[in-house]
């Protein structure tokens, strides 16, 4: 053993304390590192391990040209299912189906119009869809906005509850047929726990005569999505049906999403803000991971009405329980909508 030095008024052989602290910061380095970096695991969420295969397997992903969507296709599409993305805009269609390709190295992703705001073009999408394929096992109603300023759609409807559920319900009535001529197959729904916070105003769906707010808006339509889970299970159960159903809740996930936000407005808050964000939200693949799981998980294929967060089975809150509520909800989607008997097309 070397000789310590010597230091004045420490007896001999005390190591310098400073010498200790220099041979301990990059143990202390680590720690710190260490536990910084298991936060951002910890923030990034569970992953979906399944390595079920698709092949021969037909997928429908709204909102597939970004964001989550973007991932879930090009997770999809790497375990060989043939994947259809319903895009509201086909401006960049080429280039993110040419990216998604070459990345997944399949040739079975294709994009296709569907404005979910709407029903026309919903009704075009499905046509066109069901002109190519007769059999559609996953339909993932993945497309979504969020706090967006006041907007009527051309059906009359309030944007957020449109997009997020009128839309995709419509959707899911006309490829419900399609859906149960490929049992068992699967509708996965995402929502989002602003669902606790919505109240359904019957009255006044769509903010018409009450004062619009954004949250309140997006709040309702997660939770109509939520009720919906839950109706559909009911009406629809597996055991008769052969299709299930379950909403995922991806998680605070960084996506164009979030463009309406307050913070998204100012450039410089947005700038100071970005790597915080960055730090504490997921990265569009993570959130893509419970969506994902509740497609391709085994144990899940005949599991319906549920909701799963973090790969993992979560109770719904109350405010979307209650028959009578899930009922009415669906009721009134049906009546808005102008659908005589949900999944009879013709
Ligand atoms: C409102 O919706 C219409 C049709 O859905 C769209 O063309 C228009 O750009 C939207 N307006 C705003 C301000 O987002
Ligand atoms: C998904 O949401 C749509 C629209 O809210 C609804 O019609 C459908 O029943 C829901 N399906 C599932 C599985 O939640
Ligand atoms: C929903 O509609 C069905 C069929 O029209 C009706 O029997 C039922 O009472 C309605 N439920 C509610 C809660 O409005």
């Amino acid at each position: 053993m070397p000789d310590s030095p010597t230091i004045p008024g420490l007896p001999p052989g005390m190591p310098d304390p400073e010498a200790i602290f220099q041979s301990w910061w990059p143990i202390i380095i680590a720690l710190v590192g260490g536990f910084v970096y298991g936060l951002r695991l910890y923030f990034r969420g569970a992953r979906c391990t399944s390595e079920a295969k698709l092949d021969g397997k037909v997928a429908i992903v709204t909102g597939g040209n970004g964001g989550i969507g973007q991932y879930i296709v090009e997770d999809f599409a790497k375990r060989g299912a043939k994947v259809y993305i319903a895009a509201k805009n086909e401006e960049n269609a080429d280039s993110v189906v040419k990216e998604l390709r070459t990345k997944t190295k399949s040739e079975a992703i294709f994009l296709m119009k569907c404005d979910l705001t709407s029903k026309k073009s919903i009704e075009s999408f499905v046509e066109a869809f069901k002109k190519k394929e007769e059999n559609l096992h996953f339909l993932v109603n993945n497309a979504g906005v969020m706090m967006a300023p006041k907007n009527i759609t051309e059906d009359g409807f309030e944007e957020h509850l449109q997009v997020n559920h009128m839309g995709h319900f419509y959707l899911t009535h006309l490829l419900f047929n399609t859906l149960k001529a490929s049992v068992p197959s699967r509708v996965v729904n995402t929502t989002a726990p602003a669902y606790n916070l919505g109240k359904i105003d019957f009255e006044d769906l769509n903010f018409k005569n009450r004062e619009y707010q954004a949250s309140e808006a997006y709040a309702q339509s997660k939770l109509a999505v939520a009720l919906f889970t839950k109706e559909f299970a009911k009406k629809y159960p597996f055991e008769d049906s052969g299709v299930a159903m379950t909403s995922a809740i991806p998680g605070v996930v960084r996506t164009k999403i979030h463009r309406h936000m307050p913070f998204q407005q100012n450039g410089f808050i947005n700038l100071m803000f970005t790597p915080v964000l960055w730090y504490l939200m997921k990265h569009a693949e993570d959130g893509a991971q419970t969506t994902i799981f509740c497609c391709v998980a085994d144990a899940l294929t005949s599991v319906s009405g549920y909701l799963y967060k973090e790969c993992l089975r979560v109770p719904y809150t109350d405010i979307a329980e209650g028959d009578e509520l899930q009922e009415q909800m669906w009721n009134e989607s049906l009546k808005l909508l102008k659908i005589k008997e949900f999944g009879k097309t013709d």
